[in-house]
């Protein structure tokens, strides 16, 4: 089986119904996309398929033979991070960063699919992804601020609209 993992072409040895989470992790040592419920219900496995977001915990690596996968190694490096990197860090978007990853993946096809920074929308983009530690305001304001292309200067932190605890879609225990 023969997957494109972060512009390189990359041959799988796994069994066909291996978990591409699986596959990422332990057979290609990528480990940005992490195990978190392995049940399709907290996000923190997503990667891009062919520029959409997936849940690879849910996803049989036999069904992806020549596809193009993209995880968090594969947008930016730390000399040139991608705008939603960026602004995730600008607004401290990521505390302990277990479910980072995931949120940054999804934010990403969001902001290249012409997603706007109307909160209700970005909620919406990322609806399923849990976050235990942010009460999800800084991540839509990065989100946000990636949508309008803002500069995002990774050596400062932006200040908050509020810090009171919002919930996104799906997304609120
Ligand atoms: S680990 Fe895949 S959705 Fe939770
Ligand atoms: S930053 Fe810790 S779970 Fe989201």
């Amino acid at each position: 089986m023969e997957l494109n993992v972060n512009s390189v072409a990359r041959t799988v040895q796994s069994p066909p119904l291996t978990s591409l989470l699986t596959v990422l992790r332990e057979e290609l040592d990528i480990t940005s996309p992490k195990a978190g419920c392995e049940s399709g219900g907290c996000g923190a496995c997503t990667v891009l398929v062919d520029g959409q977001p997936r849940r690879s915990c849910l996803t049989a690596v036999c069904t992806l033979d020549g596809a193009d996968v993209v995880t968090v190694e594969g947008l930016g490096t730390p000399e040139d991070l991608s705008r939603v990197q960026q602004a995730f860090i600008h607004h401290y978007a990521a505390q302990c960063g277990f479910c980072s990853d995931g949120m940054v993946v999804a934010a990403t096809a969001y902001v290249n699919g012409g997603g706007t920074d109307d909160t209700d929308a970005i909620g919406e983009a990322l609806a399923g992804h849990f976050c235990r530690c942010t009460g999800y305001v800084k991540i839509l304001e990065a989100v946000a601020a990636a949508a309008r292309g803002d500069e995002c200067d990774v050596g400062s932190t932006a200040s908050s609209a509020n810090n009171t605890y919002v919930s996104i879609a799906g997304g609120e225990s």
